[in-house]
C-alpha cells in the first residue's frame, strides 16, 4: 500500500502514533522519562570479620563486603556517577538492644568512615538506621512485654537507640541516615538529636511508606537475620494506599530531607500518589526480592535480564521516583552511559 495513495489519507487517519516510534532517533526525542546514574544509589552490605567478599545465595551478583572489597564498591559507584551508597553492616554478636548498632568500633560504623574516605566528596554516604541487623531477636527495635504477656516492640524506647544510633553514625562521617525501622516519631527524635548534637547538615531519608513486605525476604539471607514471626505491627499494611499519604505527611513534618517508598515495582501506585504531593524528594527502594526474581527468571533463560532490569527500573523513575535504591546500581549506571 502506497502512504501516498490519496485513497488512505482519510482525515480520521491524521493521528498516526506510530510515527513518533518510526526510528530509534525519533523515539529517543520522543521519550518521555530517562534514567541516570545520578538517580541511583547502591545499598552495599559489609560483614564484620571478613577478609574476602562472601556471595548471598538469593542475591547472585550481590555480595557481603570486606572492608577492604566494600571501599572498592564504593569508589566504583563513585566512578558510575551514583548518586550515593546505602551501608547495612552486618555484626558478628548480636544482643537484645542491638548495642552493635552504637558502638563507634561497630561494623557499620567503622564502614561508614571507610566509604566517606573512599568517595572522597563524589557521592552521599547513607547508612541504615535500624536495629534489626544487631538484635538477637532480629526486630527494628527493643522489646518489651505487654500487660496481656505479649512480646510488642516498644515504640518510644526504640526511640532512645535511634538517637544515640543517629549520633554515632553522624561522627563516623555519615552524610544521610536512613530511617527504616517504621518507629512512630523516628524522624523527629532523629532529626532534633542531630541538631542538638550540631550536625544539623547531615539529611534524614525517612522510609516512609514501608510496607511489610514478602519481598524482603533474600535480605534476611544477607544480614542473616534471626527474625521469627514478622514486622505487621510496625511496618505497613500492603492494602493501604492512603495511610501512605498519612506517614509521608508526620515525616516531612518531622522534618524529612527525603522521603521513600518501599518496596517499589508492587507499590507504584503509592509512589505516584507520594510523588505528586511530596514537597521533599521521593526515593524508591527496588528491594531483594525484586531484584531476585528477575535474576532467577534470568538465570534460566526466561527473560532478557538487561531488558528486564532496565524496563523495571524506568517504571520505578515513570512512577515518579527522584532516586532509586537499587542493587543493580553501578552496572545499570554503565549501560546508561555506554557510548557516551
Ligand atoms: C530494615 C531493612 C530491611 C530492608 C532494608 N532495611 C528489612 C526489613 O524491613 O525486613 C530490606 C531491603 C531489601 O529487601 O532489599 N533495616
Amino acid at each position: 500500500m502506497n502512504p501516498q495513495d490519496p485513497a488512505v489519507h482519510r482525515p480520521d487517519q491524521r493521528d498516526r502514533p506510530r510515527r513518533l516510534r518510526s526510528s530509534a532517533a525519533v523515539r529517543a526525542l520522543a521519550t518521555e522519562t530517562r534514567v541516570h546514574p545520578g538517580d541511583l544509589v547502591l545499598p552495599l552490605f559489609v560483614k564484620e570479620g571478613l577478609t574476602e567478599p562472601r556471595p548471598i545465595a538469593s542475591m547472585p551478583g550481590v555480595v557481603q563486603h570486606s572492608r577492604a572489597s566494600l571501599r572498592a564498591a564504593v569508589e566504583a559507584a563513585a566512578d558510575a556517577g551514583l548518586a550515593g551508597v546505602m551501608l547495612f553492616g552486618v555484626p558478628l554478636v548480636r544482643d537484645a538492644v542491638g548495642s552493635g548498632a552504637t558502638d563507634p568500633a561497630g561494623i557499620l560504623n567503622l564502614a561508614i568512615a571507610d566509604a566517606v574516605d573512599a568517595a572522597r566528596g563524589r557521592l552521599v554516604v547513607m547508612a541504615d538506621l535500624c536495629l534489626d541487623e544487631f538484635t538477637d531477636h532480629g526486630h527494628c527495635g527493643v522489646l518489651r512485654t505487654a500487660p496481656d504477656g505479649t512480646v510488642v516492640v516498644d515504640n518510644d524506647a526504640t526511640l532512645e537507640r535511634y538517637t544515640a544510633l543517629a549520633l554515632v553514625q553522624a561522627r563516623a562521617g555519615a552524610h544521610l541516615v536512613g530511617l527504616s525501622g517504621m518507629m512512630d516519631h523516628q524522624t523527629a527524635a532523629v532529626r532534633d538529636a542531630l541538631d542538638a548534637a550540631g550536625f544539623a547538615d547531615v539529611l534524614v531519608l525517612a522510609y516512609a511508606a514501608k510496607y511489610a513486605s514478602a519481598f524482603y525476604g533474600p535480605f534476611r539471607e544477607a544480614v542473616e537475620s534471626t527474625l521469627e514471626g514478622d514486622r505487621r505491627a510496625y511496618q505497613m499494611d500492603p492494602a493501604n494506599r492512603r495511610e501512605a499519604a498519612r506517614e509521608v505527611a508526620a515525616d516531612v513534618a518531622e522534618g524529612a530531607d527525603v522521603v521513600m517508598v518501599k518496596p517499589a515495582l508492587a507499590y507504584l501506585d503509592v509512589l505516584a500518589d507520594v510523588a505528586a504531593t511530596s514537597p521533599v524528594p521521593v526515593a524508591a527502594y527496588q528491594v531483594s526480592g525484586e531484584y531476585a526474581m528477575i535474576e532467577a527468571a534470568a538465570a534460566n533463560g526466561w527473560i532478557d535480564r538487561r531488558r528486564a532490569i532496565e524496563e523495571s527500573v524506568l517504571s520505578i523513575r515513570r512512577a515518579g521516583a527522584d532516586l532509586i535504591l537499587t542493587y543493580w546500581a553501578t552496572e545499570l549506571a554503565g549501560w546508561l552511559t555506554e557510548g557516551t
